[in-house]
């Protein structure tokens, strides 16, 4: 058994926020947001009570003593209980309080974080730390997580006879005012007879669900009911607008946002108007709670079909998305990669023997095509590059025509777009033909390993028909990586000072042979991963991502209601002076202590909320490898010399195709 975790005092809201918390699904049980923001603060006024801050019952709450608990989550709501003159009720107190509600959660989902209790992953999912295990008051060890061990404990209260503990009334109580412990324990009539005798036990307890009830079940405050009209965005003005031009979506809606605020529409003629939401105020609020109003399942279910697939990762919600995630992490992760480091070099020499010095090549062929020739042997030990354009020309059609709809659907069966659909089935003959078993005996583990495992284990997760749309999948990683290794190039090549440093660096772990992949520290390549978060910022590749709205809710003053289908412009802040002072300056030091701007809400490269890029670790050492091999070996120049770049904005960020690499100096011999 794993050592236990010190038996340390929880806080009322800590064991409550601990039962709510579904370990299937990485969150809560889904209970609807605003009965949720309403037991928080139910709970979080009966922790009060039970430190003798306040006292409540049905008719009235006094304050008792006004000095702080210590515990930031309470003593937010205790102050505005202090400062309040005249006397309410605790009904009063909770409509009052609910906008603390979030805030709540989240200080109180921190805190189990800090007390190594809770696990935060990738894309704000919650899962009892690994081998973590409580051992209870009286020193006993229980092998069970906490979490469990509430249940447990909660468990044992309702299926017998003894007398609970007030906390554990109080509880009992707000779990069952939120409707949800038939999804906890299995109940037989003589349990729901318990489950209501023991909710009249305790004053608090029932004074708290009462009052959480009658909020509960009064819908003007589920939602606002004064909302802001959303601005429409002036058509004329938007295409004059220079930016609309460049490509540049990021300022675009950086100015539109300045313009309009945070929430506004387009309108595109004879459509419906597009709802945007942009600005780090917008990013700070999908990241935390984007999950209890959005999806994207309905999104991709046109675009799914495509390819013969349901339920495909980026559709996926709740249990199952989690699920998908923590199995694959190991696919996607950057020990995967660290540990394949040769085969980046190899391919990546392989690929620079071609350039000849005082050419010059198409920026994003080669870019593409030199993180293709890696990315598919790594990930499914075959060669993609004869296929490679067919499959991305095949995908961005496809999502012009069954996602963004901006092209009629029948544009997507021309004999061209047919021709190009049959590499898909040349992809998965290839990865089939050398995934037998006794082939794969002793190899590596890759990314097919993993994903035929997620066959073979959840076959309804990731079906065989999914195969193919998961398989291609990973061409589209590298078109993804290589678009964003295009803008790193060319912001290298124009940032001649930065292309010496990144040099250094690469001289300097090069300087022995070749290094292995736990050599790339945070130390070591400092300045390149300053330098890439900088290109991510001036040149997110997926500058904004579309949800529909599945639960009603309001931001900044605005109501969203449910059927909306809303675009989060979260690459916006990155062209917006509050959150990057100085934004169309190419800056790597503002990633330096104390600046730290990369922390900022405002910055989003990877996304935000459930879906974040589950590749982002492995993307930027990927990203990292091949700037510095490049730098070790050669001086690359922009191309034709007085360039100006144009970006392609849809379906993803690029650099356009004017752009081209001079090879102008190669600085030493490739190995053979
Ligand atoms: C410059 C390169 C890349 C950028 C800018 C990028 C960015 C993003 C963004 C913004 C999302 C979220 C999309 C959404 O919310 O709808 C995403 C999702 C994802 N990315 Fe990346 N990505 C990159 C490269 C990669 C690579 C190389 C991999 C694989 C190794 C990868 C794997 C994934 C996966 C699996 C998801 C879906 C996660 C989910 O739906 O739960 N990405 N990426």
């Amino acid at each position: 058994m794993n050592d236990p975790i010190e038996s340390q005092p929880l806080s009322l809201l800590d064991e409550f926020i601990l039962m709510l918390l579904d370990e299937e699904s990485g969150y809560f049980y889904q209970i609807a947001a605003h009965k949720m923001n309403c037991v928080i603060i139910g709970a979080a006024l009966a922790e009060l009570s039970l430190l003798s801050r306040i006292d409540t019952d049905v008719e009235s709450l006094l304050l008792l003593d006004p000095t702080e608990t210590g515990n930031p989550s309470l003593d937010i709501i205790l102050k505005e209980i202090v400062d309040e003159p005249v006397k309410h009720n605790a009904q009063y107190w909770i409509e009052k309080l609910i906008s603390h509600a979030e805030t709540i959660t989240d200080l109180t989902l921190e805190n189990l974080v800090n007390m190594g209790i809770l696990e935060h992953h990738r894309g704000d999912f919650w899962t009892v730390a690994a081998g973590k295990l409580y051992a209870d008051v009286n020193g006993d060890d229980e092998d069970a997580s906490l979490s469990q061990f509430i249940r447990i404990r909660i468990g044992k209260d309702i299926f017998s006879d003894d007398i609970p503990d007030p906390r554990d009334i109080i509880i009992i109580c707000l779990i069952e005012t939120c409707d949800i412990f038939p999804l906890m324990f299995k109940l037989d009539k003589k349990a729901e007879e318990r489950i209501e005798l023991i909710c009249r036990m305790d004053l608090i307890g029932r004074s708290m669900a009462d009052a959480v009830k009658e909020n509960i079940n009064n819908p003007l405050l589920a939602t606002s009911h004064v909302s802001k009209k959303i601005p429409r965005v002036s058509l004329p003005r938007l295409l004059f607008n220079p930016l609309a031009r460049t490509g540049n979506l990021p300022a675009l809606f950086a100015d539109l946002t300045e313009q309009y605020g945070p929430v506004f529409e387009i309108a595109p003629p004879f459509s419906k108007p597009n709802i945007f939401l942009s600005g780090p105020e917008i990013n700070r609020w999908a990241r935390r709670h984007g999950r209890k109003y959005l999806t994207s399942k309905n999104l991709f279910s046109d675009f799914e079909k495509v390819y013969g697939a349901v339920g495909i990762l980026p559709a996926l919600d709740g249990a199952d998305h989690f699920r998908y995630r923590k199995t694959m992490t190991p696919a996607y992760s950057r020990g995967r990669l660290e540990g394949q480091i040769d085969v980046v070099f190899s391919k990546a020499r392989e690929y620079m023997a071609n350039w000849k010095v005082g050419e010059s090549y198409p920026a994003r062929d080669l870019c593409r095509k030199m993180i293709n020739a890696q990315m598919s042997s790594l990930s499914m030990s075959i060669d993609t590059q004869d296929i490679m354009d067919d499959i991305i020309a095949y995908k961005e059609r496809a999502l012009s025509t069954h996602l963004l709809h901006i092209l009629p659907k029948f544009m997507l069966k021309t004999p061209g777009m047919k021709r190009r659909a049959k590499a898909i089935g040349v992809l998965m003959e290839r990865v089939q033909s050398v995934h037998t078993s006794a082939q794969r005996a002793g190899c590596p583990r890759n990314f097919v390993d993993d994903l035929l495992s997620l066959n073979a284990n959840y076959p309804l997760l990731m079906p065989e028909s999914n195969l193919s749309f998961a398989l291609s999948a990973v061409v589209l990683a590298s078109m993804y990586l290589g678009d964003g290794f295009n803008f790193a190039l060319y912001a290298m090549a124009s940032h001649p000072e930065l292309y010496e440093k990144i040099r250094s660096e690469a001289d300097a772990l090069f300087s022995n042979g070749d290094p292995t992949g736990k050599d790339f520290t945070p130390s070591s390549i400092e300045v390149t991963d300053r330098f890439i978060n900088e290109c991510l910022r001036v040149y997110p590749i997926v500058p904004m991502t579309m949800r529909d709205v599945v639960n009603t809710f309001t931001i900044e003053g605005y109501e969203i209601p449910r059927g909306s289908r809303i675009n989060i412009a979260q690459t916006a802040p990155h062209y917006m002076e509050d959150s990057f002072p100085d934004p169309l300056s190419f800056d790597i030091d503002r990633y330096l202590p104390p600046r730290n701007e990369h922390r900022n809400p405002g910055y989003a490269p990877y996304g935000l909320g459930p879906h974040t890029c589950l590749g982002a670790r492995w993307m930027t050492l990927h990203m990292a490898v091949n700037l510095l091999i490049i730098a070790h070996y050669f001086t690359l120049r922009v191309y034709p010399e007085d360039y100006k770049l144009g970006i392609t904005a849809f379906p993803s960020m690029k650099p356009d195709k004017k752009l081209k690499f001079h090879i102008a100096e190669q600085k030493r011999e490739l190995p053979v």
